[in-house]
């Protein structure tokens, strides 16, 4: 599985490379309004500290402003993908930009036949926010779990990014259910690198060896 950052952040962009596990990075407006400096400045810099696929969010309504807003957003760097989310105006620019080889990501996507939907009009990814539908008292999971079934039914080119994590186990979940991709926030990443046997067992080794190296 892949693991995108959910971050605009680039010192932890920057970690995350020099761990080497970042397949690629999703932003959204929030994300980067944490975030000093100018919109186009961050995202040229995350597409030049990352090689993957930099998913970079769509704000306009009309399909015809998203379209033009998508093709700016590409030619900031060959690797930015454009998030919009799914609804009538973005499945049109969806499938006029995915015929420019302009890649999609389909973003707050809360249903099977949303993914649906954005596959067959070409989106390159889907991104179901499993903790919000938790949030709300759904099983995010099973969702995101039944888009992987139905994508692979018809043999669609579509991957699966499994947004909206908040915890190491839903990573886990993600992996279980075959998702091609989790987009992981770096306290996240972090927490799944951690275990306290690790730690005890470190300093357990490192205390025993300061007793062997003086021989
Ligand atoms: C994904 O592309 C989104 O940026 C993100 O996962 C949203 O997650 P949130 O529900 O934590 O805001």
């Amino acid at each position: 599985m892949q693991i995108f950052l959910d971050t605009a952040n680039l010192e932890q962009i920057r970690e995350g490379v020099e761990w080497g596990i970042v397949d690629g990075v999703t932003t959204n407006p929030t994300l980067i309004s944490k975030e000093e400096g100018s919109f186009q400045e961050i995202i040229k810099e995350i597409c030049n500290v990352v090689s993957g696929p930099v998913s970079v969010e769509c704000v306009c309504t009309q399909s015809q402003d998203i379209i033009k807003e998508a093709r700016s957003h590409a030619k900031l760097a060959p690797n930015v993908v454009v998030k919009i989310p799914i609804c009538r105006e973005g499945l049109k620019a969806t499938s006029v930009l995915s015929k420019e080889n302009i890649k999609v990501n389909t973003t707050l996507v809360f249903s099977v036949n949303q993914a649906l939907l954005a596959a067959k009009a070409g989106t390159r990814f889907v991104s179901p926010f499993i903790g919000r539908l938790d949030d709300r008292g759904h099983e995010g999971l099973d969702i995101a779990d039944q888009i992987v079934t139905v994508l692979e039914n018809y043999e669609m080119e579509t991957e699966v990014i499994v947004a909206s994590i908040r915890h190491p186990l839903h990573v886990t979940e993600a992996a279980l259910i075959g998702a091609d991709i989790a987009t992981v926030p770096f306290s996240v990443l972090e927490k799944m690198l951690r275990h306290p046997l690790t730690d005890i067992g470190i300093d357990k080794f490192l205390k025993d060896w300061d007793k062997v190296k003086g021989r």
